[in-house]
């Protein structure tokens, strides 16, 4: 069916806090070593957020660097997505305190949990808004502060994850441009194997649950590690075919960065060329739903996509959720 309008990205931006904490500084903490965390995971710092400022704050960054960049007024906003499992409370959520800080008085703001595969969850939801008429401009954010779920007593989670945020703006653009097809999976099966368990209905804080470090994210690395590679491998294979596409095709691919490994098993799997990767996870570690937005706003800054290239994000993570979206570079 002809949409009447493609969504298409206008502007990217993003915010990782300054404080990094580096592979020596965790050998310090725990028993582990900066040997077998670049080589199991490909990470050697990611960044932290001050304990006083929330997922919100770094959101808001990202999102200013985008109004910044365009020139736009907040009030020109017409919805705001953020897409996180860290919100700084869980009501009202992100959305509402970004859409108050930064002014945008006439967007609606919602959160969307999807964990890693948050960001592209929220691209696909935010462009339905953009290709039905509705609204004119949607920004989607993907934003975690993972630090305030990690126990950094804990060396098999404590090396895996980082903070930080980027966003996207959406608006109406030309048909062969923006969001062309997209893939997007769920199966809650995998609580079994990565969740916070702590901290919701089912379990409130509690003296127990602290006590019981339930509030942490817990993981079965192996188990997540054949999920993800599996699975991210297999949606990004499967949408180059349905649209008569090879690896070397795609001038941009970002996909979530939970492990180097997991990123280097779906490359082979679909064939792409290895300098059109995008890759941060050795300076950011697993950011959550902020590793795409994040990849894409540093590639778009180096020159790395122009108008009309192909662009392929893929995601794998907790639910278990996992997609992939192509897009068509518009600027
Ligand atoms: O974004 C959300 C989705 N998350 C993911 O996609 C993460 C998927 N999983 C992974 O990336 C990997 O499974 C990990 C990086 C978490 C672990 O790597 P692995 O190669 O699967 O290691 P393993 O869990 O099989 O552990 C191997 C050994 C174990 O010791 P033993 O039992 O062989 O004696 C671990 O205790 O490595 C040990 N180990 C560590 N050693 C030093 C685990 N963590 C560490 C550590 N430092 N930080």
């Amino acid at each position: 069916m002809e949409k009447p309008f493609t969504a298409t990205i206008t502007g990217v931006g993003h915010y990782v806090p300054e404080r990094r904490l580096t592979n020596a500084d965790l050998e310090k903490m725990v028993d582990t070593s900066d040997e077998w965390i670049t080589s199991r995971t490909g990470i050697e710092e990611r960044r932290i957020l001050g304990e006083e400022l929330g997922t919100s704050y770094m959101a808001l960054k990202s999102l200013e660097s985008i109004l910044h960049a365009k020139g736009l007024n907040a009030r020109d906003l017409d919805l705001i997505i953020v897409a996180t499992i860290t919100p700084d409370m869980f009501f009202p959520s992100t959305a509402c305190l970004v859409q108050d800080e930064i002014g945008a008085t006439k967007a609606w703001a919602f959160d969307l949990s999807a964990a890693c595969s948050g960001f592209v969850y929220a691209l696909v939801v935010g462009a339905q808004f953009i290709e039905t008429g509705v609204h004119k401009r949607v920004v989607v954010i993907g934003a975690d502060k993972m630090s305030c779920i990690t126990d950094y007593a804990d060396r098999e989670t404590c090396v895996l994850f980082g903070d930080g945020a980027g966003a996207v703006l959406l608006e109406p653009g030309e048909p062969s441009l923006g969001l062309k097809d997209f893939i997007l999976h769920a199966d809650g099966s995998g609580v079994a194997y990565l969740r916070q368990p702590a901290g919701g209905s089912l379990h409130p804080a509690s003296r127990k649950t602290v006590e019981k470090k339930m509030h942490y994210v817990y993981q079965d690395g192996r188990e997540v590690f054949k999920f993800a590679v599996s699975k991210m491998a297999e949606v990004s294979a499967q949408i180059l075919e349905r649209n008569g596409l090879v690896g070397k095709d795609i001038a941009l691919f970002v996909p979530h960065q939970a492990n180097k490994r997991i990123i280097d098993a779906c490359v082979k799997r679909t064939d792409l060329p290895k300098d059109r990767v995008v890759l941060n996870i050795d300076r950011y570690a697993n950011t959550s739903a902020a590793t795409i937005p994040i990849g894409l706003s540093e590639a778009a800054e180096q020159g790395r996509v122009n108008r009309g290239d192909h662009v392929l994000l893929a995601s794998a993570g907790a639910g278990y959720t996992w997609g992939s979206a192509l897009l068509t570079w518009a600027y």
